[in-house]
């Protein structure tokens, strides 16, 4: 059986050990009187033959009515307790909600509730000590949330939402074949339980426990960081993320995969059904977005899932990363002047707001490399 790191999972591994050694006892018990009356009544000890059998006994029948009934509601009782508080999903604003979303093929968390704008994915971050109720749903088909440190398990279904709590009462240690250039923090491994397709068996992550402190600021360093990144890692990341699994930037397709990324932006596309269109950037959004609109040729039985939880920047972000790995793509030229010299030379600060801000992050084709890493 894994570690034990949560209450409830310590009394899920106390019943089932209660019903393991209830079942060793019945059976060795059972098979040592077989064996014993095979060899102390066998035919050729005793030439005499059966005797009379008694006829009844009230209290060995009690006995073994009694005694097996008694274990029987034990074994109930036990379980039925323990189920009913996994089951009560706890409320109360102390109690901290993150969102679980599984897709094809990996897990997305929100942890809005508790800092805006974090997220991540493959890795779900739990503060040790606090009671955290995890709302699970699905994009796709039905996949299924297991922690076994925690001995929890719900299944995530498209369409709704379902609720498991789990309270961390201890850190996870370090592995002994733990890669710590890979792995640089020790961790509890999730599962998806239900087999869901082809990837079904790489939809692992890390279950990361911090201490409430340490988990308040990690989440908001992930939020920091997702929000002031430069756009095309912001797309990178998102592509490694959420198309990397079903599409190469370079190479050879994959096989069940999707279309590649290289050189698409500004080519020609052959789509499914006949005709052709040029790949701008509105068919690669309205690709992201809405995959079935415009299916490139020889794709017809690929089941691409549509995005709808990625982020305008992330959308964004992933649009500037497809269309940079396209040899036709033109890193944009526009130079952007910095905060104070564009004061000095801006003769319509009282406009500024009204104004469209030329800086404006939101305009692709302005947000560079060279001009991030500068700063
Ligand atoms: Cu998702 Cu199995």
């Amino acid at each position: 059986m894994p570690d034990d790191a949560t209450e409830i999972a310590q009394k899920v591994s106390w019943e089932f050990y209660f019903i393991y050694w209830i079942c060793v006892a019945a059976f060795v018990g059972v098979m040592g009187a077989m064996i014993y009356f095979v060899i102390r009544y066998r035919a050729s000890a005793n030439p005499q033959g059966p005797g009379k059998a008694p006829h009844h006994s009230t209290a060995l029948e009690l006995t073994w009515t009694f005694i097996p009934a008694a274990l029987m509601v034990a074994m109930f009782w036990f379980n039925f307790r323990t189920y009913v508080e996994m089951s009560t999903i706890p409320q109360g604003n102390d109690v901290w909600e993150i969102t679980v979303t599984g897709k094809t093929w990996n897990w997305d968390f929100g942890y809005d509730a508790i800092v805006p704008g974090a997220q991540s994915t493959d890795v779900l971050y739990l503060p040790k000590g606090r009671t955290v109720r995890l709302r699970i749903s699905s994009n796709d088909v039905i996949h299924s949330f297991f922690v076994p440190v925690a001995k929890v398990k719900k299944d995530a279904v498209p369409g709704r939402y379902n609720y498991m709590w789990l309270r961390m009462n201890q850190l996870p240690e370090f592995r002994e074949d733990q890669d710590l250039q890979k792995d640089p923090e020790p961790y509890y491994n999730f599962y998806c339980a239900e087999y869901c397709g082809r990837d079904h068996s790489t939809m692992v992550g890390k279950v990361v426990v911090l201490e409430e402190p340490d988990f308040k600021k990690r989440l908001q360093d992930i939020a920091n960081e997702l929000n002031n990144a430069p756009l095309d890692e912001i797309g990178q990341r998102t592509y490694e993320m959420q198309c990397a699994q079903c599409h190469v930037i370079e190479g050879p397709p994959l096989t069940g995969g999707g279309p590649t990324f290289e050189n698409l932006y500004k080519y020609e596309q052959p789509l499914e059904g006949g005709g052709k269109i040029l790949a701008d950037e509105n068919y690669i959004r309205e690709s992201i977005q809405n995959p079935k609109a415009k299916i490139h040729e020889g794709y017809g039985n690929i089941k691409m899932p549509a995005f709808p939880n990625l982020t305008e920047r992330e959308l964004e972000g992933l649009i500037l990363f497809i269309k940079m790995q396209s040899d036709r793509w033109v890193p944009p030229v526009i130079e952007r002047e910095d905060e104070g010299e564009g004061e000095e030379t801006n003769g319509e600060d009282t406009n500024d707001d009204a104004a469209p801000n030329p800086a404006d992050q939101n305009e692709t084709e302005e947000t560079t490399n060279t001009e991030n890493d500068a700063e």
